[in-house]
């Protein structure tokens, strides 16, 4: 099997994942009830750090069941959300209209994106989750610089690849256990996981993924031509990866013992010339 079929072949074990999990995450993710209560569904940090977006064309990639999407809409951007499980998007669509937002949302590869869609938007944001399912990160960022119109921004949310690295081998205490540089093959997780929003569903599918450094993200992006403007680095997590994790709200975890110490998330913001 060529390098190419391979990739093909984990996008598709991939795609069937997170079609099983698309239902299960309906239910569990509080941000559906954030959003049914018309409550903030989006982080402090990214309202903060993308600024105001009213009235702006906002692309969403790997925009699941449409939470983060639907947050954009409701601080007035025009929003269209992609990704290629059909389950999420069909999922996606169904909150849309019962919370009656405008939204519109496609269901595609984000590598078959351009064949699908023509026009340009003023931020493209990706956030949470997504690096370690894309094969190819220099196509995805020439993908995010063909979607910015000029002077339009990328804005990424994302675990901080050094925690992938780890594993907590004793109640607090972390060691390396995994290779933080990437490999050109995915890594195969096995069926049998629990769901990471929802600890009782036991995932039928197995998935495939990538590893990329903070390096190749930033080196993808001025490759494609784009500027960057900041990279921060914060100490907490949005799901829990580690058992000791702790969290007050439920969405955010804390890594007691390496408060300060190790970086759990990064964000980056960087523009396409005017
Ligand atoms: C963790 S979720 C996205 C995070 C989002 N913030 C959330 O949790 O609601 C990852 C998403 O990426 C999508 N995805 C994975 N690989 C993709 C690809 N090649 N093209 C488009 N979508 C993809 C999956 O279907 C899934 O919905």
């Amino acid at each position: 099997m060529t390098g190419h079929e391979l990739h093909r072949q984990a996008e598709d074990a991939n795609r069937a994942l997170w079609d099983e999990m698309a239902a299960v995450h309906v239910r569990a993710y509080k941000e559906v009830q954030l959003l049914r209560q018309g409550s903030e569904v989006l982080d402090q940090i990214e309202l903060r750090e993308i600024g105001d977006v009213r009235g702006k064309r906002l692309l969403h990639l790997q925009c699941h069941i449409g939470t983060d999407t639907l947050g954009w809409a409701r601080h007035g951007a025009a929003v269209t959300g992609v990704d290629f499980s059909p389950r999420a998007i069909a999922c996606a669509q169904e909150l849309r209209d019962e919370l009656g937002l405008e939204a519109t949302f496609i269901q595609s590869n984000v590598y078959d994106l351009p064949s699908l869609l023509s026009e340009q938007f003023d931020i493209v944001y990706a956030s949470r989750g997504v690096l370690c399912w894309l094969r190819d990160l220099d196509e995805w960022a020439r993908i995010i610089d063909r979607f910015l119109v000029p002077g339009g921004v990328f804005y990424l949310m994302e675990s901080h690849p050094v925690v992938h690295a780890l594993e907590e081998i004793s109640p607090g205490v972390l060691s390396f256990a995994n290779p933080y540089f990437h490999r050109a093959e995915p890594v195969r997780w096995e069926a049998g996981d629990c769901d990471y929003a929802n600890a009782s569903h036991i995932l039928a599918h197995p998935s495939y993924e990538w590893t990329w450094t903070i390096g190749d993200v930033v080196n993808a992006l001025l490759k494609a031509g784009l500027e960057l403007e900041f990279l921060n680095e914060y100490d907490r997590l949005y799901f829990q990866l580690f058992p000791s994790m702790t969290s007050d709200d439920g969405r955010w975890y804390r890594l007691p013992q390496y408060q300060r110490m190790l970086p759990l998330i990064f964000t980056l913001r960087a523009r396409k010339p005017g």
